[in-house]
């Protein structure tokens, strides 16, 4: 099977290294799913297939890029929070709103009624919605479950979807979200689950590629983390950490001495997390629509870029703080809110991305050897897609080399 692209006004990201390659007049040529090569029109190899077997996609005047990845979401759950999004409106905050029983766990209550069933149906349309902005892979977190008979529902419904396609769905196991109302005074007991129930049968089903904790005041701490985080490490999982989110504990700190994969929201990442990530290889994966949701101070990408850490960009879809699953817009927040240039969003969408999934060796660029997962979009030039903001620009998708939509 041979897909070729031809003639795309800009070829971008075909760099597996470096800044946010664009080459001018690009075409691509994927067979069997990989991408074979990548370069100048004028210099595409000569094609021996019939042409009967050629996909041919016209690039002109369009832009050809990787698909997007969403590293960071939360989008298999049930019901609405619209109610304590207007409770924020008014004045009232995140923290508050979870004190008073609100938040996460009024969504853990209707995602522990919804049959794996129902919770697949209410993502469908979701991971639909994003494939059509242009995201190709997706990493889903459980965490609105917080038992165990819960949880592997969730982790069940995201390897079902995962097999459905087209898209390509990362499971992470999320069950330290939050302490469950039945353990409300007995904290240990719910830790003692994490990791000698939870996570042993998720490792042994393979289950989950990553275990993330949300480490923050009140929720677990930086000890209690550590442990759940040793505990899946032990197992085989790979580490993601919710660190620095809404108050500086130390997140980062923490996800560094662990070899975290990534670490990730970082709103309130100090000078130290910022050396620690810097020094530690983890990927600093960005959330800033989680920042203009909740109306709060954005994550410091610049001084993070300057230092050399790796950022990746997400969206965290969740009914509580970022309700959206809009990927390009979360690039177009970056640029505008946080100094990011188009070239480092894309690169943060896409290699960075990869990386902060673990999937550098088959995702993030259009280098050959790479999945043919590209998007083409109605646009001349690249920065179009962040300049012009809020508007779906893809106009062609292809996972593993085949076109799995077009509009
Ligand atoms: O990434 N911080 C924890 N988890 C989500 C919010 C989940 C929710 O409110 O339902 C986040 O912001
Ligand atoms: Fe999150």
């Amino acid at each position: 099977m041979l897909t070729i692209l031809h003639h795309a006004a800009q070829l971008v990201g075909i760099a597996a290294a470096g800044e946010c390659s664009v080459l001018a007049n690009g075409s691509l040529l994927i067979r069997n799913g990989i991408i074979e090569w990548a370069g100048p029109a004028a210099e595409m190899p000569p094609i021996t297939e019939d042409e009967r077997d050629i996909t041919w996609i016209d690039a002109q005047g369009k832009v050809v890029l990787p698909g997007f990845i969403d590293s960071h979401t939360h989008l298999l759950f049930a019901g609405s929070r619209v109610d304590e999004f207007e409770q924020r409106l008014r004045g009232m905050s995140y923290a508050e709103i979870m004190a008073r029983g609100g938040g996460i766990l009024r969504t853990v209550e209707r995602v522990r009624r919804a049959s794996k069933e129902e919770l697949k149906a209410l993502a469908r349309p979701r991971l639909q919605r994003m494939l059509q902005f242009g995201v190709t892979t997706i990493e889903v977190k459980s965490g609105y479950g917080l038992t165990p008979a819960d949880e592997i529902k969730c982790l069940e419904a995201i390897a079902e979807l995962n097999a459905e396609g087209p898209w390509e769905l990362v499971p992470t196991f999320l069950g330290a979200h939050a302490v469950p109302p039945e353990y409300r005074s007995n904290r240990e007991g719910y830790i003692r689950s994490l990791c000698e129930t939870m996570l042993p049968e998720i490792a042994r089903r393979g289950l989950a590629d990553f275990c993330d904790v949300f480490c923050e005041k009140d929720v677990f701490s930086i000890d209690e983390s550590r442990r759940i985080l040793k505990r899946a490490r032990d197992l085989g999982l790979r580490l993601k950490l919710h660190a620095d989110e809404l108050s500086p504990l130390g997140g980062a700190e923490l996800a560094a001495e662990m070899e975290a994969t990534s670490a990730d929201h970082l709103l309130c990442i100090s000078d130290q997390g910022i050396d620690a990530l810097a020094a530690s290889g983890t990927v600093a994966t960005l959330l800033p629509g989680t920042a203009f949701f909740l109306g709060r101070a954005y994550a410091p990408a610049r001084r993070l870029i300057e230092r050399g850490v790796t950022v990746a960009l997400a969206s965290d879809c969740n009914p509580g703080t970022c309700m959206t699953e809009n990927l390009p817009l979360i690039g177009s927040m970056a640029c505008m809110q946080m100094g990011m240039s188009p070239g480092e969003v894309v690169t943060a969408l896409t290699r960075h991305a990869a990386a902060a999934l673990a999937r550098s060796d088959r995702l993030g660029s259009l280098a050959p050897g790479k999945q043919g997962d590209g998007i083409v979009c109605n646009v001349p030039d690249y920065r179009e897609i962040f300049y012009h903001f809020g508007i779906n620009h893809v106009e062609c998708i292809l996972k593993r080399g085949r076109v799995v939509h077009t509009s």
